[in-house]
C-alpha cells in the first residue's frame, strides 16, 4: 500500500474477533461435534416480537427516516433517565439532560475518551482490559496505563494499584462491571471507594455497565447516582445491544454532566450526526414496555451461568475457572508456557470450541482464555466441559 497511515493507528493490531472467526472460516463441523461459538458476546435469542412490530410500524413514519438530535430522541432519553432512577434508586437525580444516546457503547467510550484525553494524556484500564477500549486509546495516541490482574480477587482490581497508576497526565479510570472479559462484579462499596479515589485525584471515573441487566441479583448495582456530587466525577456508559438483543441497531448511551455532554455533542455531530433513529425507537420501546421480558431473559442468563459453573467443577477439566459472571467466564488454561493464542486456536481446530485468547486483553494474560457463554444454551455446558477436559489431555501440538 502506498497510502500513508498515521503511526498510532498502523501500530494497532487487527480486530481480534474477526481474526478468531478466521480460524473456522470455510470449515464444516460434524453433527456429533458441532461448533460451539463462545467467541463474541452476543445474546443467543432474538429481540422481543412486540419490539420488532413496533420498529416495523415506525419504519412507515416519515420522521423515522430523518436525523435526530445528536444526543438522541427525547423519548429515549426520558425512558433511560427513568430506568436509571428506578434501577439505582436515585430518586430523580438523573434527568433527560444527563443522557446522550450513541451508536452503541463502543462509540460512547470513543466519544468520552476523546473528550477527556488528548494525545499524550493517559487513561487507566485495569487488566485484563476490554480490547476495543485499548485499541481506541492506542490509535488516538492516548497512553494506556494498566493495573495488575488480581487473580485472588477474581479480577477485581486493587485500589492501591489504581492509586499508584495515577500520574499528572491521567484523565480517567475506566471500570467495567460486570466485567468483560472476567465477568467480575464490583460491589457497591468498592465502586464508591473508586469514585472517592478518582474525585480526590481530579480524574473521571468512566463506568461501563453494558451488562448491568445480568447481575444475577436484585437491588441497585451501586449507589453512585445517589450522591449529590455524582456529575463531577462519574461518566456512566450503557448499551442496548445485550439487554434487548439490538446489537445490529447500534444504540448505547452516555450518562454524565450536561456541560460535558455539550462537548461530546460536537464530536457526535462530526462522526455520525446522531445514533441510528430506528435503533433509538427500538431501545425506547424496550425501556418502556419490556420489563418482564428483560427479567425473564436476565434469569435465563443466570441459569446459563449456573449451568456453566456446575459443569466446570469436574475433576479432569484441566482448566481453572478464575472468574465468571454476566456473559463471561475467564479460564486459566492447563498448557503452562503455551501462548493463549495457540491454545485458543487449537481448541477451535480440534475441539470445535471458539473462544478468545487472553493475550488480546493485554499484557500478562497468556495463561487465560475468555468464553462468552451467553449465546450457548445451558444444556451445552457439559459438552463444553467435556471438550475442555479432552483438550487438557491432548499433549500433541
Ligand atoms: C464492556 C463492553 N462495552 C461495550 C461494548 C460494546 O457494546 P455496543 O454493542 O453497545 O457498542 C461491549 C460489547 O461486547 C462490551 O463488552
Amino acid at each position: 500500500m502506498t497510502l500513508s497511515v498515521q503511526p498510532h493507528l498502523a501500530a494497532v493490531d487487527a480486530p481480534p474477533i474477526w481474526e478468531a472467526q478466521g480460524w473456522i472460516a470455510g470449515r464444516t463441523f460434524p453433527a456429533q461435534k458441532p461448533l460451539i461459538d463462545v467467541c463474541q458476546a452476543v445474546p443467543g435469542y432474538p429481540p422481543a416480537d412486540a419490539q420488532l412490530d413496533h420498529m416495523a410500524a415506525a419504519l412507515r413514519l416519515p420522521e423515522t427516516h430523518r436525523y435526530t438530535e445528536f444526543g438522541g430522541i427525547a423519548r429515549l432519553r426520558d425512558a433511560l433517565a427513568a430506568d436509571i432512577n428506578r434501577s439505582y434508586a436515585s430518586g430523580g437525580a438523573v434527568a433527560r439532560e444527563n443522557i446522550f444516546a450513541t451508536a452503541g457503547c463502543n462509540q460512547a467510550f470513543c466519544l468520552v475518551a476523546s473528550a477527556l484525553a488528548k494525545a499524550g494524556d493517559e487513561i487507566i484500564l485495569p487488566l485484563p482490559a476490554y480490547f476495543n477500549y485499548t485499541m481506541w486509546l492506542q490509535m488516538t495516541g492516548v497512553g494506556v496505563r494498566h493495573v495488575p490482574f488480581r487473580v485472588e480477587a477474581h479480577g477485581v482490581p486493587d485500589l492501591s494499584d489504581i492509586r499508584a497508576a495515577i500520574t499528572p497526565r491521567t484523565k480517567a479510570l475506566v471500570l467495567i462491571s460486570p466485567n468483560n472479559p472476567t465477568g467480575a462484579i464490583y460491589a457497591p462499596n468498592y465502586l464508591n471507594a473508586a469514585f472517592e479515589l478518582c474525585r480526590e485525584a481530579g480524574i473521571a471515573l468512566v463506568l461501563d455497565e453494558t451488562y448491568r441487566d445480568f447481575l444475577g441479583c436484585e437491588g441497585a448495582p451501586h449507589a453512585l447516582f445517589q450522591r449529590g456530587d455524582w456529575q463531577d466525577t462519574l461518566i456512566h456508559l450503557y448499551s442496548f445491544s445485550k439487554v434487548f438483543c439490538l446489537t445490529g441497531y447500534r444504540v448505547g448511551a452516555i450518562v454524565a454532566d450536561p456541560k460535558f455532554l455539550d462537548e461530546v455533542g460536537k464530536e457526535m455531530d462530526c462522526v455520525a450526526i446522531c445514533p441510528p433513529h430506528i435503533g433509538q425507537i427500538g431501545a425506547a420501546f424496550g425501556l418502556e414496555q419490556l420489563d418482564e421480558w428483560r427479567r425473564v431473559n436476565s434469569a435465563k442468563m443466570s441459569a446459563r451461568l449456573e449451568a456453566m459453573r456446575k459443569a466446570f467443577v469436574r475433576g479432569d477439566l484441566g482448566y481453572a475457572l478464575v472468574s465468571s459472571g454476566a456473559y463471561f467466564a475467564y479460564l486459566k488454561h492447563p498448557h503452562a508456557g503455551r501462548k493463549s493464542y495457540d491454545v485458543a486456536k487449537r481448541l477451535a481446530e480440534r475441539q470445535h470450541v471458539l473462544a478468545l485468547p487472553g493475550s488480546i486483553f493485554g499484557p500478562d494474560q497468556d495463561d487465560y482464555i475468555r468464553m462468552a457463554f451467553a449465546n450457548v444454551e445451558a444444556s451445552a455446558m457439559d459438552d463444553i466441559a467435556a471438550r475442555l477436559a479432552a483438550d487438557a489431555m491432548d499433549l500433541s501440538w
